[in-house]
């Protein structure tokens, strides 16, 4: 027996569009323009969708396409689009769609029939993909400068502590002693490397797809050199197909933003470590820190947890966008709108950490003697003793490494620190020790001998803040 369905009531959400009506007798479901509007999201683009139509627009009067007279009313009906929007009078309709359908509505509003002419020789497509880029190249330039202040921050804390001395680890165990200043001048290697792959994806996105129109290019007399230097961008796009299909661009740029959130993120991650009652390196400002609603001691550095959380969702970002793309046949799929959610998202939270994360690191203060008295366990001068022994006694690394080892047992032994051995002890296990020995077993005669390129040698860092300084903070620098 076969269960008849009754037919779904059609719930038409309005006539058909305005736009590409003509094709259509009836308009959308109702679920269907919930799925397909993404006004919601892309009105983000309004400046740029409208930069990017005066650009054609001025173009297309140019060659001669359009007249001078549709040219300055088009132009100005768009410096009215962008006034409305910018004062909140703009009214978004989803049944529109997107930006791109918004605003030529509008425009058609304001100056009526003259607006029909702004979309010869273009596409949503080419338009979208002009529109994205010249919104990501200003994201990158603001998370750029943010990334600078961040970098800023940690080297002037990096100078004050150039030869505060922290335990360094590897495997979070105690290993050599190295400065403050070092640890943190690390991170802005790190950032600088980030700062030059934002750079680099900057540069390859700075092509123009303006005029690939649909797919295939137009058969309009367009100039898109002009589009293209009227909105910044190098040259324009070489390939009409290329340039409406790919969104490389914005991989490129989450691939970035999912690096640098990871930096921030053990940068986040060693400041919840270090402000813990255990470590006690760090205290955090009562500006980036909370209490507890129940534990009353609490200080919690809920911002270095959400910089560490967020991290999530910037990773997370990148793989939205990477399934996306990757079964799509060229040109243009529908699927493609679902690249800028992610890629807002991203910017905005990657933003926010940085600053969140510029706060923290202009606002902590280091413990200094906590640092140090930690520094001064776990046998961490082992590897200056086994140094001096080669150094001093001619013995090979290798041998002097494994002698130190017993002098560490016996250390353990008689539970006290290298430096705490008596000689006599200490000759037991090697006879030609002398007390010659002990002036290189302090954290601070460790770290000053560190002098080799890239040490962590406090006069090291100091030169490396100067250099840093020059590198990453000096206007007009080169990248
Ligand atoms: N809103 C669309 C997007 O973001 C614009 C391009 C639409 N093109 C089209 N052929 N339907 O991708």
């Amino acid at each position: 027996m076969s269960v008849r369905r009754k037919p779904r009531a059609r719930r038409e959400s309005g006539a058909a569009n305005v736009l590409w009506g003509g094709r259509f007798a009836h308009g959308p479901d109702a679920v269907m323009q919930q799925i397909n509007a993404s006004i919601n999201i892309d009105k983000r683009l309004y400046a740029e969708d409208i930069a990017g139509s005066k650009a054609h627009a001025a173009m297309l009067v140019k060659q001669g396409i359009i007249t001078k007279k549709d040219g300055t009313a088009i132009d100005r009906g768009l410096n009215r689009v962008l006034r409305d929007i910018e004062s909140g009078a703009f009214e978004f309709d989803p049944a529109l769609e997107d930006i791109h359908m918004n605003v030529e509505a509008r425009l058609k509003d304001i100056i009526g029939d003259a607006a029909g002419r702004l979309h010869t020789a273009r596409s949503r497509n080419d338009q979208v993909a002009t529109d994205f880029r010249l919104w990501l190249r200003r994201a990158i330039d603001r998370l750029d400068e943010k990334l600078t202040e961040l970098q800023a921050a940690l080297i002037d804390q990096a100078e004050a502590h150039a030869d505060a001395i922290i335990p360094g680890f590897t495997h979070m165990q105690a290993a050599q002693p190295i400065t403050l200043g070092h640890h943190l001048m690390a991170y802005v290697e790190m950032f600088g490397r980030d700062r030059g792959r934002m750079t680099d994806a900057r540069a390859r996105m700075n092509e123009c797809p303006l005029g690939a129109a649909a797919l295939a290019g137009t058969s309009f007399p367009i100039d898109r050199t002009v589009t293209a230097k009227a909105l910044g961008f190098d040259r324009p796009a070489a390939n009409s197909v290329d340039a409406v299909s790919d969104r490389d661009f914005a991989l490129e740029f989450l691939a970035a933003a999912a690096i640098t959130a990871t930096h921030l993120s053990r940068l986040a991650e060693e400041m919840v470590l270090w402000s813990t009652v255990q470590f006690g390196f760090v205290s955090l400002s009562d500006a980036f820190s909370t209490g507890s609603s129940i534990m009353p001691q609490k200080r919690n550095p809920d911002a270095a947890e959400l910089v560490r959380g967020k991290t999530g969702r910037v990773i997370g970002a990148l793989n939205t966008l990477l399934a996306v793309l990757k079964g799509l046949p060229l040109a243009y799929s529908k699927d493609m709108q679902e690249d800028k959610e992610p890629v807002f998202e991203a910017a905005d939270s990657l933003g926010l950490c940085l600053a969140a994360m510029a706060g923290m690191v202009s606002d902590v203060t280091f413990n200094r003697e906590a640092m140090a008295a930690a520094a001064k366990a776990g046998y961490i001068t082992a590897t200056d003793l086994a140094d001096w022994l080669v150094r001093e006694l001619g013995v090979p690394f290798r041998q002097a490494h494994h002698l130190t080892g017993r002098l560490v047992r016996l250390a353990e032994e008689r539970g006290c620190e290298l430096a705490e051995l008596a000689l006599e002890d200490m000759q037991l296990i090697e006879p030609r020790i002398t007390a010659e020995v002990f002036s290189v077993l302090t954290p601070e005669r460790s770290v000053a001998s560190r002098t080799s390129a890239g040490g962590t040698a406090p006069k090291n860092v100091r030169r490396a803040v100067t250099e840093a300084r020059r590198r990453f903070l000096a206007k007009g620098r080169k990248g």
